[in-house]
C-alpha cells in the first residue's frame, strides 16, 4: 500500500524540500491552499466587462453549449464561426441573437485578427490540427476535451501553447465544479486516508446514435461511432474520471489495460458499446473504469477508496463515508464455542454486506454548472494572463490515458504509458 509520504509526494513536487527529499507538511498545506485560492480566483464572478471577441471550429452540439456559457459571461460575444455542415451557422446565429459571420474553412477563421480566442469543439479526430493550428496563428484556446487523438498530436499542442506563449485550456469542467473541488482538498488532506482506488460508472440506456438526414453526412454526425474520429467510450465519457484520477493521485498514469465489445448494438458502428478500462498508478493505485450503454442504473458516479473511508462524486453533488471502526466481526462455530480457527478472513455473510452508513454531503454555496464556471474562468485567465486550472498538462494526462487504453483494446494486452510517442 502507497504511504502517506508516497501520496503526497506525487501530489505535489513543492511539498518535497529540495535538499532532503523530506516532507514538509506545513508546505504541502500551503502549497494545496494556494492552489485553492487561484482556483478561486478564476471561478470567482468576472470584475472585468472589457469587449471579449470568440471564435468557434466546430459549432455542434457541445460548441453550442459552450457558447450559451460563455455569452453569460460580461462582455463577451461571438464574431465568427467555422464548420463545414451548413446549418450549424443559423443555429448559431439563433443562440446569439445576431449574424456570426460564417467561415467553412477553419484556416479563413484563424487568419482574423478580430479575435480574442477561439473554441475548438470538433469530433476528437481533428482536435489536433485545429488546436496547433489556432495556438500557432496566437490565438488562445479553449479546446474540447480529449485534447488530441495521438500521443503525437498531444506533445505538439503542449508544444504550441508553450512555444506561443497562449493560453490553452483543456474542457474538463468537472475541475471548475465547487462541490468536486472541495471534496477533492478534503481528500488531499486525508479525511479518507490513503486513496488506493477509484472507480468510475459512467452507465447509460441509449445507442449514442444521432439521427442523420442523409447517409453521406453519417461520419460527420456519428464520429463517435468510427475509430477515425473517435476513441469510444473511454475518450467521451472516461476521460472526465480520469482527469479526477489523474488529479487526486497527484500524476499521470502508468499503464492501460482495457477491454470492451459490441455486446448490444449491431448497428455498422466501430466503436464498442461497453468498455473497462484499468488504469494503474505508482505503488499500486488504480483507476478502474466502466461503461455500459444499456442499462442506466449506476449513471456517471465516481468513487474514491481511502483507507479510512470513501467518497463519492456526481454531476450534483459530493458525499463522504467513513469506514466503521471495526469491520468485521471474526467466524465463530456454530455452537458458539470457541473451538478451532478464530479469523476474520474467512467468509461470514455480515462482513460481507456494503457498509450503509450515513454519507455526509459536502456542503458548498453553489451548485453552479461546471461548464459555467469553466467557461468564466477561461475568460478570465485570458483576460489576466493566468495559467488556466485545467491546462495543457492536465489535458495531456488524460489523453494519454485515453489513448493508451484504446491501444490495450486494440492490442488486448496491457500498455505502458509515456509521453514519448
Ligand atoms: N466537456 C464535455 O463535457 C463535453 C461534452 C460533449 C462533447 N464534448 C466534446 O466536444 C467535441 C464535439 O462534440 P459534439 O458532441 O459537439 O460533436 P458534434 O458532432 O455535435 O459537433 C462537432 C462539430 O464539428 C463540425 N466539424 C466537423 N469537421 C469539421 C471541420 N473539419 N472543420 C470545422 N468543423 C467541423 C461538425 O460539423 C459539427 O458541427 C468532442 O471532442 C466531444 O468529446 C465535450
Amino acid at each position: 500500500m502507497i504511504s502517506r509520504r508516497q501520496f503526497t509526494q506525487s501530489l505535489s513536487a513543492l511539498a518535497v524540500s529540495a535538499s532532503t527529499g523530506v516532507l514538509n507538511a506545513a508546505t504541502e498545506a500551503s502549497s494545496i491552499e494556494a492552489a485553492e485560492t487561484d482556483a478561486a480566483r478564476q471561478i470567482a464572478p468576472a470584475k472585468d466587462s472589457s469587449p471579449f471577441r470568440l471564435g468557434i471550429i466546430g459549432a455542434g452540439s457541445r460548441g453550442q453549449e459552450l457558447i450559451r456559457s460563455f455569452l453569460r459571461v460580461p462582455g463577451v460575444s461571438v464574431a465568427a464561426a467555422a464548420d463545414v455542415y451548413e446549418p450549424r451557422f443559423a443555429q448559431l446565429n439563433r443562440i446569439c441573437g445576431h449574424e456570426v459571420a460564417p467561415h467553412k474553412d477553419y484556416r479563413a477563421l484563424l487568419d482574423r485578427k478580430d479575435l480574442d480566442a477561439v473554441i475548438v469543439a470538433t469530433p476528437l479526430g481533428l482536435h489536433g490540427e485545429h488546436v496547433v493550428a489556432a495556438l500557432s496563428s496566437g490565438h488562445h484556446v479553449y479546446g474540447e476535451k480529449v485534447m488530441a487523438y495521438t500521443v503525437e498530436q498531444a506533445n505538439a499542442i503542449v508544444a504550441a501553447a508553450s512555444e506561443n506563449k497562449r493560453i490553452y485550456q483543456i474542457g474538463h469542467q468537472y475541475r471548475y465544479s465547487p462541490w468536486i473541488r472541495a471534496a477533492v482538498q478534503r481528500v488531499q488532506q486525508g479525511e479518507i486516508g490513503d486513496v488506493t482506488h477509484i472507480i468510475g460508472y459512467w452507465h447509460r440506456n441509449n445507442d449514442w446514435r444521432r439521427p442523420v438526414p442523409d447517409p453521406s453526412l453519417e461520419h460527420l454526425i456519428n464520429w463517435r461511432l468510427y475509430h477515425q474520429w473517435s476513441l469510444g467510450l473511454i475518450a467521451e465519457l472516461g476521460s472526465h474520471h480520469m482527469d479526477i484520477a489523474n488529479w487526486v493521485f497527484g500524476e499521470y498514469p502508468e499503464a492501460a489495460l482495457a477491454s470492451g465489445s459490441i455486446c448490444r448494438y449491431h448497428d455498422g458502428r466501430e466503436t464498442d458499446d461497453n468498455v473497462q478500462a484499468i488504469l494503474s498508478y505508482s505503488g499500486g493505485r488504480r483507476f478502474i473504469f466502466t461503461s455500459i450503454t444499456d442499462n442506466a442504473k449506476m449513471g456517471d458516479q465516481l468513487w474514491l477508496y481511502g483507507t479510512k473511508g470513501s467518497l463519492n462524486l456526481t454531476l450534483q453533488d459530493a458525499t463522504f463515508f467513513y469506514e466503521p471502526k471495526k469491520i468485521t466481526k471474526p467466524v465463530v462455530a456454530a455452537n458458539g464455542k470457541d473451538e478451532g480457527v478464530v479469523t476474520s478472513a474467512s467468509y461470514n455473510p455480515s462482513n460481507e454486506m456494503p457498509y450503509r452508513g450515513p454519507g455526509k454531503p459536502v456542503d458548498v454555496s453553489t451548485a453552479e454548472d461546471p461548464t459555467t464556471a469553466a467557461t468564466r474562468a477561461f475568460i478570465y485567465c485570458v483576460r489576466t494572463g493566468t495559467s488556466p486550472i485545467a491546462d495543457a498538462k492536465v489535458g495531456l494526462g488524460s489523453a494519454l490515458g485515453v489513448i493508451q487504453a484504446n491501444e490495450s483494446l486494440r492490442l488486448r494486452k496491457e500498455i505502458p504509458i509515456s509521453s514519448k510517442a
